[in-house]
């Protein structure tokens, strides 16, 4: 496991570049499945869920060269049918269940077993499901593998009964190669499914309306390859964002799309920080005490589940009490133990949480439970008064291109921490 040792009393200050985004570069590498010819992807976020991603896809057959840190050139006009991926790299990221849908658009079957990723409470696969039976698949869930079959995928109406972004990736990456109309309704409207339509219209497809409620698309027969470049992490933009305002710093987040983080904004402008937007950077600064206001996590454009947990920490510093519902995901607290450990003042019930703030966090050795949670804890450790162990960094790379590099230039004191040197909680070595 992976530990970080965070110097507390920090005030991030500075400017930082955000990265590509980790969930559109999912959602559009199994793409290359598709494409007929070479794929070249730039802005690719370098983490380790996209490298899982590329193991996965060189091991079906897709030749993978990487140009640089955040380029890659993709290719598989020689990929062999019906390949079923190794489940050990499968199990290890969420997004590897897209391969159901290009795997099934390019060849008519495919075999995926059961994914990994994030523990959020229960993350059914039904929608994806439902959408594949009504594209004409046959589908068999044996041994913790999916199987799925079509001689034809043809075009139909789909009603999600779940606004869900796997869901709608899926499908969209089935629907593209289906013979006829598919009509996609109640679909999620996330930058990152924009995104992917993008870069599916890049190759040949034919895909409208992404980032609505409904998108139509009509089946082609053929692909051929293209240019994208991956639109920017508006989840890592936001957890500068909130880092920012949680430590009274004064931070400029550059290289975002300010409308793909219009609810950050107006919350922190809620809770009285101060946030000055410009076409391609957000800069946040905090002067003095935050006000507790309710938070409530939503599909986009509602404020995203994926900064709750940073949300959370932000608020135990506010000048009183605040509210915070997560409405996406079930069990999406698992960073409140780890809180309470540093002195947070929390209470759960179901879905909510009632936090008190005017709390100083003192520093402590805490695990990370899951990626973003881990983010929480990280920024929690700056905001802490002693010295925070984060143990498992490693969940935390999942997500975040070089986070302790870029914190260290807002002026984090951080050190990675060799399983050896940990005897306790060490005194500070700078
Ligand atoms: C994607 O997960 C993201 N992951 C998550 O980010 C993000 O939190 C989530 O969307 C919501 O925005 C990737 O893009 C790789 P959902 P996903 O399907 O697709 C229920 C991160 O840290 N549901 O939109 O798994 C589900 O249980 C990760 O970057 C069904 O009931 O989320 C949940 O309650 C964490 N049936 C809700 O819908 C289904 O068939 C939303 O889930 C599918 C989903």
């Amino acid at each position: 496991m992976e530990k970080l040792l965070v110097q507390g009393g920090t005030s991030l200050q500075g400017r930082v570049k955000i990265s590509g985004s980790k969930n559109a570069a999912l959602a559009i590498l199994p793409g290359a499945i598709l494409a007929g010819g070479k794929v070249k992807l730039d802005n690719l976020p370098d983490i380790t869920d996209v490298h899982i991603l590329l193991r996965i896809l060189e091991d079906l057959g897709v030749s993978v060269r990487r140009r640089g840190r955040n380029q890659v050139e993709l290719n598989s006009s020689r990929l062999r049918k019906g390949h079923t991926p190794s489940p050990e790299l499968v199990k290890k990221i969420r997004a590897s269940y897209y391969l159901m849908g290009s795997l099934l658009a390019r060849f008519g079957r495919a075999e995926v077993p059961i994914p990994g990723g994030c523990d959020l409470g229960p993350r059914p696969i039904d929608q994806h499901l439902k959408g594949f039976a009504a594209l004409g698949a046959r589908i068999n869930t044996e041994h913790g593998l999916v199987k799925l079959e079509a001689e034809r995928l043809r075009g139909a109406r789909i009603y999600l009964d779940v606004v869900s972004v796997g869901a709608t990736v899926n499908l969209m990456l089935a629907a593209v190669a289906a013979e006829g109309t598919t009509i996609l309704e109640n679909v999620a409207k996330e930058p990152e499914i924009v995104d992917l339509a993008n870069y599916l219209n890049a190759i040949g497809a034919s895909v409208r309306g992404a980032g609505t409620d409904v998108i139509r698309i009509e089946g082609v027969s053929s692909f051929k390859g293209a240019e994208h470049c991956i639109i920017p992490d508006r989840i890592e933009a936001g957890t500068f964002m909130l880092a920012a305002a949680a430590t009274g710093g004064d931070v400029v987040v550059e290289e975002v799309i300010p409308k793909h983080l219009e609810a950050v904004t107006a919350k922190l402008v809620e809770a009285g920080a101060q946030v000055t937007v410009e076409p391609e950077k957000i800069r946040v600064q905090a002067k003095g005490p935050l006000s507790p206001v309710d938070l409530k996590t939503f599909p986009y454009p509602g404020f995203p589940t994926d900064l709750q947990p940073l949300g959370m920490i932000l608020l135990t510093a506010a000048s009183g009490t605040s509210i915070v519902t997560e409405n996406v995901f079930d069990g999406r607290f698992a960073h409140v133990p780890e809180l309470k450990k540093m002195g947070a003042r929390i209470k759960v019930e179901g879905r909510t949480a009632v936090v008190e703030g005017g709390t100083q966090l003192t520093g402590a050795p805490v695990t990370v439970p899951d990626l973003r949670a881990g983010a929480a804890l990280l920024v929690a450790g700056l905001m802490a008064r002693g010295e925070t162990i984060i143990n498992g960094m490693e969940l935390i790379n999942r997500g975040y291109e070089n986070i302790d590099q870029k914190l260290t230039a807002l002026g984090a004191q951080l050190k990675r921490l060799r399983e050896r040197s940990y005897i306790g909680l060490p005194r500070f070595v700078g």
